[in-house]
């Protein structure tokens, strides 16, 4: 989490102020930017909250051709102006941008930093003022006394550092935290991730745990600590700059639920040839086709797609496969079976718990394949395989057309596998026609739209909390609905599977409770129609969204009928409508939820 931005040879402050809005779904607790015009003048400004209220203190002349900035994601210390980032050392000589976690700040504190006058309750300041006390003890120039210092700290870090002494460079260095290096012609840029800075190159070079770099307007040194050169190729990004952009929309989060039949659509054209055979590379297969045993390791709403995956792969390829949290099994590894392969599902290709089992999964030689939505991203790059989601940049922090494409692309992998390892449910499985009937159905639902909306204002916005409640694949999606609406509208809300309520949970359920039922599953469909009796008995307010194969004239939401192992694509849309007009007619900021960022890299 936090984003930060660097520019060197450039006019730097709106770049900066541009590039860190873009990634103000890093986080968005306080931003600060520090500006250097090489005359003689520099500028340090931070606000708390957002982009705007540092936008709105910012004066004219404030401008520099060398800046770094920062948009913050609490975790050492309470969002303050203090806290907030570029922090200096008490000599005001460095200035210094970071996104992770140091572990050791305490210690390298007390050890090497007894007597110096702190100004912030932060890790990053502790590493600044590491940098000028190395720089003054031992007389070294900035990039020295930087590598230095690295050499002590402990944790994850995307550092930016400027020296006033020599300010026409940037200095910078990664681990376990994204940074890209962007080319421009007579000026760089550095930043958390590409599409931040988009508006201003398309080259860029990915930078690699262990980097560290001097950068300057037109060159860019790379190095390991140890001052051993190392080379980074630039590489042309093929990503539409307009991807990113809200257009007419109110918020990213509708338009991005809008946009899932055209994911669909661009899965079915990416994945399939035109008489529906995988297009999968086949060494991706093979290695898969390997596996006694799947392990399945995601974060949030893409654990939740790995868990209608499961379903996916157990059906179509006879695989047993297990789902887990990355946050448990990073500590907590599995029993592993004789030929393990890991799947890593991630948006963002970025998620520190899942880049934690990643890294022991290499370290034991397993093979693995990161289902990711950022091409380039750390989990793409250190897993074996990648499959990437096609589904264009996801800014609203709260997922929605990630999720359906994480569904999609496993969908393409189980079908690949089930064939190669000539399962009968995989050979007759039409995919072609389930992706187009699904980028259809979700069509149809977004476009009654209104509906959802309606059931929002009536059953949820006044609500503490609220229910949803499946079987089966129905149950998966009920967890990420519950999630989507609570992270969006602070409604508690919980995911059941739908006979567990009466284990204990339907305590609970009161007058006007709401209760959404979720029913695709043929073989519970009738069984979960007595669920709702329970709970209707108890006066909940219910909602239904059904499949129209099991759907009476009294359901709320009839979904178009699909293959049950497909269904989740269409089911989950009303609900992910359901979240966002809760959000929006509570007045709630819809993008950007409280206490969220949208790319989780601590741990
Ligand atoms: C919720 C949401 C999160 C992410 C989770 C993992 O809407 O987006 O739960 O799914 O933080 O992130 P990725 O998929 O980037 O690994």
């Amino acid at each position: 989490m936090c984003g930060i931005v660097g520019v060197v040879g450039k006019a730097a402050r709106n770049i900066i102020l541009n590039g860190l809005t873009n990634l103000e779904y890093r986080g968005y607790d306080s931003a600060g930017i520090y500006l250097n015009d090489l005359k003689g003048h520099e500028y340090l400004t931070k606000a708390v909250g957002r982009i705007s209220n540092l936008k709105e203190k910012l004066t004219p002349d404030e401008d520099g051709l060398v800046g770094i900035g920062h948009t913050r994601w609490a975790t050492h210390g309470k969002p303050t102006v203090d806290n907030a980032h570029p922090h200096f050392d008490e000599t005001k000589r460095f200035y210094l941008v970071h996104n992770g976690v140091i572990e050791n700040y305490t210690e390298l504190k007390d050890k090497y930093l007894q007597g110096v006058k702190f100004h912030s309750d932060t890790d990053t300041e502790v590493i600044v003022q590491l940098i000028s006390k190395i720089a003054r003890d031992k007389n070294l120039d900035a990039f020295t006394a930087f590598k230095e210092a690295l050499k002590l700290v402990r944790g994850s870090y995307a550092f930016l550092l400027v020296d006033d002494q020599e300010p026409d460079h940037v200095f910078i260095a990664k681990n376990k935290s994204p940074m890209m290096l962007g080319l421009g012609d007579g000026f760089n840029i550095i930043a958390s991730d590409a599409i931040s800075v988009l508006d201003q190159t398309k080259t860029f070079v990915s930078l690699e745990d262990g980097d560290v770099g001097d950068i300057t307007k037109d060159s860019y040194t790379i190095e390991t600590i140890d001052g051993e050169k190392v080379e980074r190729k630039p590489k042309v990004l093929d990503i539409d700059p307009n991807a990113a952009s809200k257009g007419t929309y109110e918020h990213y989060m509708l338009k991005e639920i809008d946009e899932q039949p055209g994911v669909m659509r661009h899965i079915s054209q990416t994945y399939l040839d035109d008489a529906g055979n995988p297009k999968v590379d086949s060494k991706i297969v093979d290695a898969v086709a390997k596996a006694d045993r799947l392990y399945i390791f995601a974060a949030g709403t893409s654990y939740h797609a790995g868990l209608v995956g499961k379903a996916l792969f157990e059906h179509y390829t006879g695989i047993p496969t297990e789902v887990g949290y990355a946050s448990e099994a990073g500590y907590h590894f599995p029993m592993m079976s004789k030929n393990p392969f890991f799947i890593f599902l991630t948006q963002s290709g970025e998620t520190a718990d899942s880049r934690v089992v990643l890294k022991e999964t290499n370290k034991r030689g397993i093979p693995s394949l990161t289902m990711t939505n950022v091409e380039g991203s750390t989990l793409s790059r250190e897993a074996t395989y990648t499959m990437l989601l096609g589904a264009g940049p996801e800014i609203a922090v709260a997922s929605t057309k990630a999720y359906t494409a994480q569904v999609a692309v496993q969908a393409v992998l189980a079908k690949a596998l089930g064939e190669k390892l000539g399962v009968k449910e995989a050979q007759e499985w039409n995919l072609h026609h389930d992706l187009a009937i699904a980028a259809e159905g979700i069509q149809q639902l977004v476009d009654g739209k209104e509906k959802l909306k309606e059931i929002a204002d009536k059953y949820l916005i006044k609500s503490r909390n609220a229910f949803y409640i499946g079987r089966g694949i129905d149950h998966a999606v009920a967890l990420e609905a519950a999630l989507k609406l609570k992270e969006v509208s602070y409604i508690q809300t919980e995911g059941f599977a739908a006979a567990e309520l009466k284990h204990g949970t339907i305590s609970l359920i009161e007058n006007g409770t709401p209760v959404i039922a979720l029913i695709n599953d043929p073989v519970t469909a009738e069984l979960t129609r007595g669920n709702i009796q329970e709970v209707v008995s108890r006066g909940a307010n219910i909602v239904t969204i059904v499949s129209k194969e099991f759907a009476n004239s009294s359901d709320d939401i009839v979904l178009p009928e699909i293959n049950y192992y497909m269904s989740a694509l269409l089911t989950v849309i009303p609900t992910q409508l359901l979240a966002y007009y809760a959000s929006r007619d509570k007045g709630l900021d819809v993008d950007k939820p409280r206490n969220l960022a949208k790319s989780v890299t601590v741990e």
